[in-house]
Protein backbone atom coordinates (compact mmCIF):
# COMPACT_ATOMS: atom_id res chain seq x y z
CA UNK A 1 0.00 0.00 0.00
CA UNK A 2 1.28 3.28 -1.08
CA UNK A 3 1.99 5.81 2.13
CA UNK A 4 -0.95 8.22 0.47
CA UNK A 5 -0.34 11.20 3.16
CA UNK A 6 -4.16 11.63 4.69
CA UNK A 7 -4.68 15.22 4.39
CA UNK A 8 -5.24 16.63 7.83
CA UNK A 9 -8.68 18.83 8.08
CA UNK A 10 -6.79 22.49 8.63
CA UNK A 11 -8.40 24.00 11.53
CA UNK A 12 -7.16 26.91 13.46
CA UNK A 13 -7.53 28.32 17.20
CA UNK A 14 -7.04 31.82 18.42
CA UNK A 15 -7.26 32.76 21.38
CA UNK A 16 -8.31 36.64 22.54
CA UNK A 17 -8.41 38.39 25.47
CA UNK A 18 -11.19 40.94 27.13
CA UNK A 19 -9.82 44.87 27.40
CA UNK A 20 -10.69 47.25 29.88
CA UNK A 21 -9.57 50.95 29.98
CA UNK A 22 -7.27 52.26 32.88
CA UNK A 23 -8.43 55.79 31.54
CA UNK A 24 -11.26 56.11 29.49
CA UNK A 25 -11.56 59.84 28.43
CA UNK A 26 -14.54 61.01 26.33
CA UNK A 27 -14.66 63.88 24.00
CA UNK A 28 -17.59 65.30 22.23
CA UNK A 29 -19.16 63.68 19.15
CA UNK A 30 -17.72 64.02 16.18
CA UNK A 31 -19.68 64.85 13.08
CA UNK A 32 -19.86 60.84 12.14
CA UNK A 33 -21.66 60.84 15.56
CA UNK A 34 -18.23 59.06 17.80
CA UNK A 35 -16.77 60.31 20.01
CA UNK A 36 -13.18 60.97 20.02
CA UNK A 37 -11.32 58.88 22.73
CA UNK A 38 -8.03 59.29 25.21
CA UNK A 39 -8.01 55.58 25.86
CA UNK A 40 -5.38 53.44 28.05
CA UNK A 41 -6.21 49.95 27.32
CA UNK A 42 -5.33 46.75 29.25
CA UNK A 43 -5.79 43.45 28.06
CA UNK A 44 -6.77 41.19 30.82
CA UNK A 45 -6.89 37.55 31.46
CA UNK A 46 -10.05 36.70 30.24
CA UNK A 47 -10.18 34.82 26.78
CA UNK A 48 -12.60 34.00 24.03
CA UNK A 49 -11.21 30.95 21.87
CA UNK A 50 -12.18 31.51 18.08
CA UNK A 51 -11.65 28.43 15.86
CA UNK A 52 -12.27 28.25 11.85
CA UNK A 53 -12.04 26.00 9.36
CA UNK A 54 -12.77 25.80 5.26
CA UNK A 55 -16.62 25.87 4.35
CA UNK A 56 -18.64 26.66 1.17
CA UNK A 57 -20.30 29.29 2.62
CA UNK A 58 -19.93 32.06 5.85
CA UNK A 59 -21.70 30.56 9.01
CA UNK A 60 -20.71 31.42 13.00
CA UNK A 61 -21.39 29.27 15.91
CA UNK A 62 -21.14 28.63 19.78
CA UNK A 63 -20.07 25.60 21.42
CA UNK A 64 -22.39 26.35 24.65
CA UNK A 65 -25.55 28.57 23.48
CA UNK A 66 -25.32 32.14 25.41
CA UNK A 67 -28.08 35.00 24.91
CA UNK A 68 -26.89 38.37 22.90
CA UNK A 69 -24.71 37.12 20.30
CA UNK A 70 -25.68 36.92 17.04
CA UNK A 71 -25.55 33.68 14.77
CA UNK A 72 -25.80 34.68 11.17
CA UNK A 73 -24.10 37.57 9.45
CA UNK A 74 -24.71 40.40 11.76
CA UNK A 75 -21.89 38.62 13.89
CA UNK A 76 -18.67 40.98 14.03
CA UNK A 77 -16.61 37.80 13.80
CA UNK A 78 -18.42 37.03 9.91
CA UNK A 79 -17.85 40.64 9.11
CA UNK A 80 -13.94 39.96 9.97
CA UNK A 81 -13.65 37.05 7.93
CA UNK A 82 -15.62 38.93 5.04
CA UNK A 83 -13.50 42.10 5.26
CA UNK A 84 -10.32 39.45 5.48
CA UNK A 85 -11.30 37.87 2.02
CA UNK A 86 -12.15 41.38 0.49
CA UNK A 87 -8.75 42.57 0.97
CA UNK A 88 -6.71 40.03 -0.34
CA UNK A 89 -9.45 39.91 -2.95
CA UNK A 90 -10.29 36.60 -2.63
CA UNK A 91 -13.31 33.72 -2.86
CA UNK A 92 -12.92 31.54 0.06
CA UNK A 93 -15.49 31.24 3.10
CA UNK A 94 -15.51 29.49 6.41
CA UNK A 95 -17.11 28.10 9.61
CA UNK A 96 -16.37 30.05 12.84
CA UNK A 97 -16.97 28.21 16.04
CA UNK A 98 -16.70 31.00 18.83
CA UNK A 99 -15.84 29.76 22.94
CA UNK A 100 -17.20 32.35 25.22
CA UNK A 101 -15.03 32.86 27.97
CA UNK A 102 -15.51 37.23 27.79
CA UNK A 103 -18.70 38.35 29.21
CA UNK A 104 -21.06 39.07 26.65
CA UNK A 105 -22.70 43.10 26.63
CA UNK A 106 -19.87 43.75 29.83
CA UNK A 107 -18.05 46.59 28.67
CA UNK A 108 -15.03 43.85 28.04
CA UNK A 109 -14.72 44.03 24.01
CA UNK A 110 -16.09 40.59 23.53
CA UNK A 111 -17.25 41.02 20.00
CA UNK A 112 -14.53 42.63 19.03
CA UNK A 113 -11.88 39.74 20.59
CA UNK A 114 -13.92 37.71 18.45
CA UNK A 115 -13.42 39.83 15.20
CA UNK A 116 -9.96 40.16 15.92
CA UNK A 117 -9.32 36.44 16.27
CA UNK A 118 -10.79 35.24 13.49
CA UNK A 119 -9.09 38.04 11.60
CA UNK A 120 -5.64 36.07 12.87
CA UNK A 121 -7.19 32.45 12.81
CA UNK A 122 -8.35 33.08 8.96
CA UNK A 123 -4.82 34.45 8.39
CA UNK A 124 -3.13 31.36 9.26
CA UNK A 125 -6.00 29.15 8.07
CA UNK A 126 -5.48 30.30 4.72
CA UNK A 127 -1.69 31.54 4.94
CA UNK A 128 -2.74 35.10 3.85
CA UNK A 129 0.57 36.75 5.14
CA UNK A 130 -1.33 39.74 5.79
CA UNK A 131 1.21 42.57 7.42
CA UNK A 132 0.51 43.44 10.82
CA UNK A 133 -0.24 47.11 9.58
CA UNK A 134 -2.99 45.47 7.18
CA UNK A 135 -4.68 43.56 9.94
CA UNK A 136 -4.66 46.46 12.45
CA UNK A 137 -6.11 48.82 9.97
CA UNK A 138 -9.13 46.27 8.49
CA UNK A 139 -9.84 45.69 11.97
CA UNK A 140 -10.20 49.30 12.55
CA UNK A 141 -12.93 49.07 10.15
CA UNK A 142 -15.03 46.69 12.03
CA UNK A 143 -14.83 48.13 15.53
CA UNK A 144 -13.17 50.73 17.60
CA UNK A 145 -11.05 48.13 20.19
CA UNK A 146 -10.97 45.46 17.61
CA UNK A 147 -6.98 46.80 16.45
CA UNK A 148 -6.39 46.77 20.65
CA UNK A 149 -7.68 43.18 20.70
CA UNK A 150 -4.91 41.93 18.17
CA UNK A 151 -1.75 44.13 20.45
CA UNK A 152 -2.82 43.30 23.78
CA UNK A 153 -0.79 44.34 26.78
CA UNK A 154 -1.47 47.57 27.67
CA UNK A 155 -1.68 50.54 24.85
CA UNK A 156 -2.64 53.76 24.29
CA UNK A 157 -5.78 54.25 22.14
CA UNK A 158 -6.76 57.52 20.55
CA UNK A 159 -9.05 58.49 17.67
CA UNK A 160 -12.57 56.43 18.68
CA UNK A 161 -10.50 53.78 20.36
CA UNK A 162 -9.04 52.54 16.85
CA UNK A 163 -5.63 54.37 16.87
CA UNK A 164 -3.13 51.61 19.12
CA UNK A 165 0.34 52.26 20.10
CA UNK A 166 2.17 50.03 22.92
CA UNK A 167 2.66 51.52 26.57
CA UNK A 168 5.62 50.47 28.61
CA UNK A 169 3.79 48.88 31.93
CA UNK A 170 5.94 47.51 35.09
CA UNK A 171 2.94 46.69 36.60
CA UNK A 172 1.39 43.21 37.12
CA UNK A 173 -1.81 43.13 38.76
CA UNK A 174 -5.01 41.14 39.58
CA UNK A 175 -8.74 42.16 38.63
CA UNK A 176 -11.86 41.02 40.12
CA UNK A 177 -14.01 41.38 37.67
CA UNK A 178 -17.76 41.97 38.92
CA UNK A 179 -20.20 40.73 36.00
CA UNK A 180 -23.80 41.90 36.01
CA UNK A 181 -27.00 39.59 34.99
CA UNK A 182 -27.84 42.29 32.40
CA UNK A 183 -25.78 43.96 29.73
CA UNK A 184 -25.68 47.45 28.76
CA UNK A 185 -25.61 48.55 25.68
CA UNK A 186 -22.69 50.95 24.30
CA UNK A 187 -24.69 53.56 22.25
CA UNK A 188 -27.13 54.19 24.87
CA UNK A 189 -23.89 54.88 27.44
CA UNK A 190 -22.58 56.76 24.72
CA UNK A 191 -26.14 58.88 24.04
CA UNK A 192 -26.49 59.07 28.01
CA UNK A 193 -23.06 60.38 27.96
CA UNK A 194 -24.09 63.10 25.21
CA UNK A 195 -26.97 64.23 27.42
CA UNK A 196 -24.84 64.37 30.78
CA UNK A 197 -21.79 65.76 29.17
CA UNK A 198 -22.65 68.87 26.83
CA UNK A 199 -19.84 70.73 27.50
CA UNK A 200 -17.22 67.60 26.91
CA UNK A 201 -14.00 68.98 25.68
CA UNK A 202 -13.51 67.53 22.02
CA UNK A 203 -10.18 66.78 22.50
CA UNK A 204 -10.04 64.49 25.61
CA UNK A 205 -6.21 63.61 27.37
CA UNK A 206 -4.59 60.55 29.11
CA UNK A 207 -3.10 62.02 32.15
CA UNK A 208 0.98 61.86 32.29
CA UNK A 209 0.61 60.44 35.68
CA UNK A 210 -0.80 57.71 34.72
CA UNK A 211 1.71 56.75 31.81
CA UNK A 212 4.66 57.18 34.56
CA UNK A 213 3.10 54.61 36.95
CA UNK A 214 2.83 52.51 34.37
CA UNK A 215 6.30 52.79 33.42
CA UNK A 216 7.33 52.64 37.15
CA UNK A 217 5.09 49.44 38.00
CA UNK A 218 3.54 51.42 40.61
CA UNK A 219 0.60 49.89 41.01
CA UNK A 220 -1.52 51.92 43.84
CA UNK A 221 -0.45 55.52 42.16
CA UNK A 222 -2.30 53.30 38.56
CA UNK A 223 -5.40 52.37 41.11
CA UNK A 224 -5.59 55.95 42.39
CA UNK A 225 -5.44 57.46 38.88
CA UNK A 226 -8.33 54.88 37.40
CA UNK A 227 -10.56 56.86 35.65
CA UNK A 228 -13.93 56.32 33.70
CA UNK A 229 -15.79 59.16 32.03
CA UNK A 230 -18.56 56.86 31.37
CA UNK A 231 -19.26 56.24 34.80
CA UNK A 232 -21.82 58.90 35.61
CA UNK A 233 -23.88 57.62 32.21
CA UNK A 234 -23.79 53.86 33.48
CA UNK A 235 -24.74 54.65 36.58
CA UNK A 236 -27.79 57.05 35.63
CA UNK A 237 -29.23 53.79 33.29
CA UNK A 238 -27.70 51.25 36.06
CA UNK A 239 -28.81 52.78 39.37
CA UNK A 240 -27.96 49.51 41.32
CA UNK A 241 -24.32 49.76 40.30
CA UNK A 242 -24.49 52.39 42.64
CA UNK A 243 -24.65 50.03 45.71
CA UNK A 244 -22.39 47.57 43.81
CA UNK A 245 -19.90 49.76 43.58
CA UNK A 246 -20.06 50.89 47.40
CA UNK A 247 -19.57 47.07 48.39
CA UNK A 248 -16.38 46.97 46.06
CA UNK A 249 -14.99 50.20 47.63
CA UNK A 250 -15.46 48.85 51.50
CA UNK A 251 -13.13 45.78 51.12
CA UNK A 252 -10.40 48.44 50.62
CA UNK A 253 -8.82 47.40 46.84
CA UNK A 254 -6.23 49.33 44.76
CA UNK A 255 -8.51 51.06 42.84
CA UNK A 256 -12.50 50.66 41.79
CA UNK A 257 -13.36 50.96 37.98
CA UNK A 258 -16.60 50.88 35.74
CA UNK A 259 -14.84 48.08 32.76
CA UNK A 260 -15.77 50.82 29.48
CA UNK A 261 -19.27 51.34 28.71
CA UNK A 262 -20.35 49.08 31.54
CA UNK A 263 -21.99 47.38 33.27
CA UNK A 264 -18.71 44.95 34.66
CA UNK A 265 -17.40 46.20 37.82
CA UNK A 266 -13.26 46.07 38.47
CA UNK A 267 -11.27 46.04 41.31
CA UNK A 268 -7.62 46.26 41.32
CA UNK A 269 -5.73 44.08 43.39
CA UNK A 270 -1.57 43.93 43.57
CA UNK A 271 -1.80 40.87 45.48
CA UNK A 272 -3.39 37.69 43.97
CA UNK A 273 -4.24 36.67 47.84
CA UNK A 274 -6.38 39.79 48.05
CA UNK A 275 -8.51 39.29 45.15
CA UNK A 276 -9.52 35.87 46.05
CA UNK A 277 -10.61 36.58 49.41
CA UNK A 278 -12.33 39.94 47.69
CA UNK A 279 -13.89 37.29 45.00
CA UNK A 280 -15.07 34.80 48.02
CA UNK A 281 -16.56 37.59 50.02
CA UNK A 282 -18.96 39.02 47.27
CA UNK A 283 -19.77 35.76 46.03
CA UNK A 284 -21.38 35.13 49.43
CA UNK A 285 -23.14 38.03 49.00
CA UNK A 286 -24.45 36.53 45.78
CA UNK A 287 -22.98 38.75 43.68
CA UNK A 288 -20.91 36.84 40.38
CA UNK A 289 -17.58 37.44 40.17
CA UNK A 290 -13.66 36.08 38.89
CA UNK A 291 -9.96 37.44 39.10
CA UNK A 292 -8.18 37.83 35.92
CA UNK A 293 -4.49 39.02 35.88
CA UNK A 294 -3.39 42.11 33.15
CA UNK A 295 -2.02 42.63 31.05
CA UNK A 296 -1.44 39.43 28.79
CA UNK A 297 -1.07 38.88 25.34
CA UNK A 298 -3.24 40.08 22.99
CA UNK A 299 -5.16 37.63 19.81
CA UNK A 300 -2.47 34.75 19.41
CA UNK A 301 -2.53 31.21 17.98
CA UNK A 302 -3.21 28.53 20.35
CA UNK A 303 -3.73 25.56 18.54
CA UNK A 304 -3.14 24.48 14.35
CA UNK A 305 -4.04 20.85 13.12
O1 LIG B 1 -16.77 51.03 17.26
P1 LIG B 1 -17.80 50.15 17.88
O2 LIG B 1 -18.56 49.37 16.84
O3 LIG B 1 -17.29 49.29 18.96
O4 LIG B 1 -18.84 51.13 18.54
C1 LIG B 1 -20.11 50.72 18.97
C2 LIG B 1 -20.96 51.94 19.24
O5 LIG B 1 -20.44 52.64 20.39
C3 LIG B 1 -20.94 52.97 18.13
O6 LIG B 1 -21.92 52.72 17.16
C4 LIG B 1 -21.22 54.26 18.88
O7 LIG B 1 -22.59 54.39 19.18
C5 LIG B 1 -20.48 54.04 20.21
N1 LIG B 1 -19.10 54.58 20.19
C6 LIG B 1 -18.90 55.95 20.14
N2 LIG B 1 -17.63 56.45 20.15
C7 LIG B 1 -16.56 55.62 20.21
C8 LIG B 1 -16.74 54.23 20.27
C9 LIG B 1 -18.03 53.73 20.26
O8 LIG B 1 -19.87 56.72 20.10
N3 LIG B 1 -15.33 56.13 20.22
Amino acid sequence: MSEALVEPVPRVTVRAPAKINLHLGVGSPRPDGMHPLATVYQAVGLYDDVTVTDAPSWSVGLTAPIDGVPLDGSNIAVQAGRALVAHHGIDLAARITIAKGIPVMGGMAGGSADAAATLLALDRLWDLQTSDEDLLRIAGTLGSDVPFALLGGTALGTGRGELVEPLEDRSSVWWVVVLSDEGLSTPSVYQRFDALSPDADPEPRIPDALIAALAEGYTEEVGALLHNDLWPAARDLRPDLVDTEEQLRILGPDGVLLSGSGPTLLMLHEDVEEARSAVAELTERGLRCTVAPGPVAGAHVVTYA
